[in-house]
């Protein structure tokens, strides 16, 4: 173990995209649709209308952001891979040409000596599977390992880390319970079921990521979220208690410890079925590490006007919120990591995102982009990474969210996570005062951030 003032030697220093979220030219060489381009041009779903249709262009620049991700000295890069760029249909077909851009970013990001970290499913299930039922259907698992064995085929010697699902609760919350992000349901019959289906499919990429012998590391990003409760009344403790369920839980149980979370019963009512034990072997085949995408905590509160999978967030008078509204409460981090470790165990730990929306100029000024509260979120963080690492957390990697900014999905352009400052209007790229830190953070192995 490190000192309780330095990360592990070997550490690994990241920053994190999504396909949908920075890559433009959505249609282009022969990709299909996902739902997330047939989201955003339904009126009224995002922010100004924004949509994936130009984003960061980095469909076509991708080569000058490889170069930025050095001059940044970035170990490692996580981004993921649209399923309908390479395959249209969503199954069958494969579009050589869409398979081809990620190969190309991954052999020259191992040129310049970035380790390449994939996503298969960042939110962009492809348009004509959606209209088979989406993750809705039965089918959905299987169409997942078909697509996961052609880009295991393409690149699995070449990728030491891949993650099946990016954050499956905001799959499920945010497009199938809420029906604010793609494919826009809401429905709380529909919820249980896509997320088993999801568990499922990232138990089906795991087996055949072990039966085609590649050689490399798997696991899955989940985000996660400490839960207090917003007064001492029995409603709201035990809306804590549920939230954290359904939050933190849901999707944890059953991979790592193999087994269903009863708590959920009463949340989802009727629609709740209990797991069959050939259902949670399948999902709870081993993995080799847990990534984890860390923003806020959240403090809950009974409504009794809605059903229980309804609590509420609140957040506290006083507190500093970030542009998303979210409240700005860095060391809740390491109680989640250390949370995780005492109930799931020693399990390799990624933070796989990390960051915070705060406000930046749409231009960058000539001076550059000064960002403190950025500054002081990834300072506040790190500490709280290294405080659990002194706990002894196995946490190998931090990977900060965003490389740059990007499609907030339904926010638009509106929000900007990125340590990179991106001119919509221009595409012109400018590194932040964060940015400036990040490269300091990783040079020095952390120990920039002080105390
Ligand atoms: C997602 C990102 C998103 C970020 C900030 C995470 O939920 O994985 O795609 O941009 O949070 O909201």
């Amino acid at each position: 173990m490190p000192p309780p003032n330095e990360f592990p030697e070997g550490f690994l220093w990241g920053a994190a995209t999504s396909a949908y979220q920075i890559e433009g030219s959505p249609l282009a060489d022969g990709a299909g649709a996902s739902i997330w381009h047939r989201f955003t041009h339904l009126p009224g779903r995002t922010a100004n209308g924004d949509t994936g249709d130009v984003a960061c262009d980095h469909y076509r620049r991708w080569e000058s952001d490889v170069e930025l991700m050095r001059s940044l000295g970035l170990a490692a890069y996580r981004f993921s891979i649209s399923w309908s760029r390479v395959l249209p249909e969503g199954r069958g077909r494969v579009n050589a040409k869409g398979l081809d851009f990620y190969s190309r970013l991954v052999d020259r990001l191992l040129e310049r000596g970035i380790q390449p970290s994939v996503t298969l499913y960042h939110w962009d299930l492809p348009a004509a599977l959606d209209d088979l039922g989406g993750w809705l259907s039965p089918d959905s698992p299987g169409w997942f390992a078909d697509y996961a064995k052609v880009i295991f085929e393409a690149l699995g010697d070449r990728v030491p880390m891949w993650a099946t699902l990016n954050e499956p609760w905001v799959i499920v919350d945010a497009g199938y319970l809420h029906g604010v992000n793609a494919p826009g349901h809401a429905s709380v019959a529909e919820a249980p079921r896509a997320a088993r289906h999801l568990l499922l499919a990232h138990g089906a990429a795991v087996a055949t990521y072990r039966a085609g012998g590649w050689p490399h590391r798997i696991g899955l990003v989940v985000n996660l979220e400490p839960k207090d409760p917003a007064s001492n009344s029995a409603e709201d403790l035990a809306a804590t208690a549920r939230a954290h369920a359904y939050f933190n839980e849901q999707f944890l149980d059953p991979v790592l410890l193999g087994r269903d979370t009863p708590a959920l019963a009463p949340i989802y009512g009727e629609h709740w079925r209990p797991w069959s034990a050939e259902e949670l072997a399948r999902v709870s085949r081993p993995i080799d590490f847990v990534g984890v995408n860390w923003y806020t905590r959240a403090l809950t509160r009974h409504d009794p006007a809605r059903p229980p999978v309804f609590d509420a967030r609140v957040v506290p008078e006083g507190a500093v919120r970030m542009t998303t509204g979210w409240e700005y409460h860095p060391q809740s981090l390491e109680r989640t990591l250390l949370w995780i470790r005492e109930r799931y165990g020693d399990v390799p730990l990624y933070v796989t995102e990390n960051g915070g929306a705060f406000p930046d100029p749409t231009v960058a000024p000539a001076g550059g982009v000064d960002d403190p509260l950025r500054v002081e979120s990834f300072r506040g963080h790190l500490r709280a990474c290294r405080a659990a690492i002194a706990r002894g957390v196995d946490l190998r990697g931090y990977f900060a969210w965003s490389l740059m900014d990007n499609l907030e999905w339904s926010s638009g352009f509106t929000q900007r996570f990125g340590i990179v400052h991106v001119n919509f209007a221009t595409q012109q790229r400018t590194v932040k005062a964060s940015g400036g830190l990040f490269r300091e953070v990783i040079r020095t192995n952390g120990a920039v951030i002080g105390d």
